[in-house]
């Protein structure tokens, strides 16, 4: 695993930053901060979960080839990735579900081969599909796994009555999940999750399938949970959801971690955004080369790369050059660094999950 910024860890950091504080370095960053918990024991800050040189594979595939992470007490931590990079197979090992062919797991304290209940009792997992019972309402899907929490009746509907408040879905509460739509799924699906009140939460794709607002709506329920001191790690394909929700981010590329750091630290890495121009004939193409010196070009599809953020001011310059060489464009395109850029960024190559292998 490489770092993302060793600049930083050798001599960059001031004195006064605590290398171990996963908030250091992320000054103004949009969520509430929590003190950093501290174990009694060695005075450092307390790892959620620990995991080091973890192998995983299914016949001759090597799944996961020897991952360490560390998730800091009540952080947001995300893994990122795409498709069959490993990150559910991850996720079902640290919580229990799977077990590793190699290498070891503490989560809350616990490792979770010899002590899988201790484990269990201390996390909750939202898988990436669904484990809601369609044919039960949404009070009903609560209440089951308030009796898999050993919760009392009282105590079960009380909780259930909190959450399907919080999560916005006390309307929708009697009737069966199977006439919710995918949104209001997830967050039912989330909500069982929180039933019996977990220290550690597990989220394998929370946004994946949602619509913006679902998105949003899922973010702030993350962010909420994370305020409320709540150590999460989450998975996800989306740059720009690691972003906005984690305070550290590891790269997933084929079972192997490629780069961890803050967002701040991978988008430092990942070259800025660009404006795509697309021009109408070749002409146009060469003028426009000779004119924007530092663009990429490529003849194929007539277009032109520009370096550039996409902001208005940015734009306005752009096509007033190209105006006043009398430049036809046939469209543009503003391109805003994705998971595709970081993998570029780090590992020199595109993203090659499982769908482009296929
Ligand atoms: N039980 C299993 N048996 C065989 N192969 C498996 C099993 N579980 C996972 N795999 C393989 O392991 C690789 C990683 O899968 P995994 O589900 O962990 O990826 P992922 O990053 O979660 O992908 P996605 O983004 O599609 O959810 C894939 O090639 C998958 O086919
Ligand atoms: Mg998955």
């Amino acid at each position: 695993m490489s770092n993302l910024n060793p600049a930083e860890q050798s001599a960059g950091a001031p004195a006064d930053v605590d290398p171990l504080d996963p908030h250091a370095g992320t000054a103004g960053r949009r969520r509430p901060e929590h003190p950093p918990a501290t174990s009694a024991t060695a005075g450092r800050t307390a790892l959620a979960v620990e995991a080091r040189g973890v192998r995983k594979s299914f016949g001759d595939q090597v799944v996961l080839d020897g991952i360490d992470l560390d998730v800091i007490e009540g952080t947001v931590f995300a893994l990122l990735g795409p498709n069959g990079s490993g990150k559910t197979t991850t996720v079902r090992i640290l919580s229990t579900l799977l077990a590793a062919d190699a290498g070891v797991v503490r989560v809350a304290g616990h490792d979770v081969g010899r002590e899988p209940d201790s484990v269990r009792a201390a996390i909750g997992v939202t898988g990436q599909f669904s484990a809601v019972d369609k044919l039960l309402t949404g009070r009903e899907n609560l209440m089951m796994m308030a009796d898999l929490a050993h919760l009392s009746r009282a105590d079960g509907r009380r909780r259930a009555a909190e959450l399907l408040d919080r999560f916005d879905l006390f309307e929708a509460a009697g009737k069966m999940a199977a006439t919710y739509s995918g949104g209001m799924r997830r967050r039912l699906d989330l909500a069982m999750t929180l039933v019996g009140a977990p220290r550690i939460v597990f989220l394998d794709e929370p946004t994946t399938g949602l619509d913006p607002r679902g998105r949003h709506t899922m973010w702030q329920i993350i962010r909420g949970l994370a305020a409320d001191g709540v150590t999460i790690l989450l998975t996800t394909q989306y740059l720009d959801e690691a972003d906005q929700l984690a305070d550290r981010v590891a790269v997933l590329d084929h079972g192997a971690l490629v780069a961890e750091g803050s967002p701040e630290q991978l988008k430092a890495r990942v070259p800025g955004g660009h404006i795509r121009l697309q021009f109408a004939d070749p002409q146009h193409l060469e003028t426009a080369a000779h004119l924007l010196t530092n663009a990429g070009r490529d003849d194929e599809t007539l277009s032109l790369q520009v370096p550039g953020d996409g902001t208005v001011a940015t734009l306005r310059a752009l096509l007033a050059q190209l105006d006043q060489h009398t430049i036809d464009i046939e469209s543009l395109s503003i391109h805003t660094p994705d998971l595709d850029d970081v993998f570029f960024a780090v590992t020199g190559h595109p993203t090659t999950g499982e769908d482009d292998q296929r």
